[in-house]
């Protein structure tokens, strides 16, 4: 297993261009099943969870033309596809449940694995279930699987969640596109990466529409041709600006439009970072003192995205001051405190709140990974200990950052990666 080696403390300085967002790209591939005709998807990040996903894509029967590059590609369907989504694959990652609804709206039925919990939390997909059986799925689960049949197509309904959940509502929109009639969804998560599925469905004819959390499907009977482009991964644009503030850096991050981080930069202006926003990048200058904030709350968007909640967990170690974060989202999304404990971090849990002393001096460590974000922490607090830290278990990290020693390397980091 590979590991990362970074010397510390280090000012990151210069440019970094952000790749295409992993949790856009997922939803985006799993509804690619819909299509009788080829699609291309582009700016695809060239990270392990994707691999997977096209692995899987691959399994069900989809020819999959990749470009040189791995950031672009052609895919193509059989008129008669498997519709067995395997335990092997889905159990390393989860979003793999986003083929059900492309699955049993296409093809009538599918043998789909549930996806299993995380360290993060249980992970259960009720809400995607009770959904898709308001559109006339008849399911049953069986050792492990769910086993899921319609009589002749989905029929469009009215489906209120019961609490707001990014994969339920991708997972029914991409299904409600080819029911028969109107799908009405309310309560619906509006994360930008739903925003950049419904316009890749729209792309090809899907007749998708949104007023705040309703989002309203007229289903169509197959989709066309398209070509569409990825947007920008907001977590990564989110955590190289963290970098910038705690290292007292300056960083041009680009290739983004800075809108998708509003909430995270309104806290990064607050600890003291000056940011100068254009249309597609932004510059990050981080203060020479870094200000406590009382009470950061991870939300469903437009609130601070639950993903970038470690990350801002090592910002406020090293604030001038006494801070708390709460965590909204996961039961159990505090894996990366016992290892800044490690590094000196001075952080007390109370149920979902964390409260963070500051003012920590970081000493490098030996340290292990436990999942993408909290790993991606563990590399933001060593880029600011004294001394040597190595991070163990990086296969975490390369599910969802693409490069990331080459483009940290690249901005002033010592880091370097161990390949076992
Ligand atoms: C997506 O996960 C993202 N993953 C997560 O990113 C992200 O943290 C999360 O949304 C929240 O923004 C992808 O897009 C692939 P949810 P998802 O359904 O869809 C509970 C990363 O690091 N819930 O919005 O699984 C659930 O347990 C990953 O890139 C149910 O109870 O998140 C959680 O507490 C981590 N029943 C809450 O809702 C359900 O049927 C929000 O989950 C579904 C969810």
């Amino acid at each position: 297993m590979d590991k990362f080696l970074i010397n510390g403390p280090c000012k990151v300085k210069g440019k970094v261009s952000i790749s295409g967002s992993k949790n856009a790209s997922l939803p985006i591939l799993a509804a690619t099943l819909l299509f009788d005709k080829p699609v291309i998807i582009k700016n695809l990040p060239r990270v392990k969870d994707i691999k997977t996903m096209l692995n899987l894509l691959k399994s069900l029967g989809s020819k999959i033309i990749l470009s040189k590059d791995k950031k672009t590609v052609k895919i193509i369907n059989k008129k008669k596809m498997k519709t067995f989504a395997s335990y092997s694959l889905v159990k390393t990652m989860r979003g793999s449940i986003l083929v059900l609804g492309p699955l049993i709206s296409k093809f009538c039925k599918s043998k789909t694995s549930l996806p299993g919990g995380c360290l993060i939390g249980a992970r259960p997909v009720n809400y995607h279930l009770s959904a898709l059986k308001k559109l006339g799925m008849n399911y049953k689960i069986k050792d492990g699987y769910i086993l899921a049949k319609t009589k002749g197509r989905l029929k469009g309904n009215t489906i209120k969640f019961p609490k707001i959940s990014v994969g339920a509502t991708e997972n029914s929109i991409i299904a409600a596109c080819l029911a028969k009639g109107k799908t009405i969804l309310k309560n619906c998560a509006i994360e930008p990466e739903i925003k950049d599925l419904t316009n890749f469905l729209n792309s090809a004819g899907a007749k998708i529409r949104w007023s705040g959390r309703m989002c309203k499907i007229l289903g169509t009977d197959s989709l066309n041709q398209t070509e569409y482009t990825v947007m920008a991964d907001r977590i990564e644009a989110g955590t190289f600006c963290v970098a910038a503030t705690l290292t007292k850096g300056n960083l041009e991050i680009k290739n983004f439009n800075p809108d998708i981080i509003k909430a995270e930069l309104e806290l990064l202006r607050k600890v003291g970072a000056r940011i100068k926003i254009d249309s597609n990048k932004l510059t990050v200058i981080g203060p020479e003192k870094i200000k406590p904030i009382k009470n950061i709350k991870t939300r469903e968007w437009p609130g601070v995205a639950t993903d970038m909640q470690s990350q801002l967990m090592v910002l406020m170690c090293r604030a001038d001051g006494k801070s708390s974060i709460t965590e909204n989202i996961f039961e159990n999304r505090f894996l990366h405190v016992g290892e800044l404990q490690r590094l000196g971090a001075n952080i007390e849990i109370k149920k979902n709140k964390a409260f963070i002393y500051g003012n920590t001096k970081f000493i490098g460590a030996e340290l292990m990974s436990s999942d993408l974000r909290a790993s991606v922490a563990l590399v933001l607090a060593a880029m600011i200990s004294n001394g040597k830290s190595s991070i163990n278990r990086i296969y975490h990290l390369d599910r969802g950052y693409e490069n990331l020693e080459i483009k940290l390397k690249k901005i002033g980091v010592k880091i370097k990666r161990l390949k076992k």
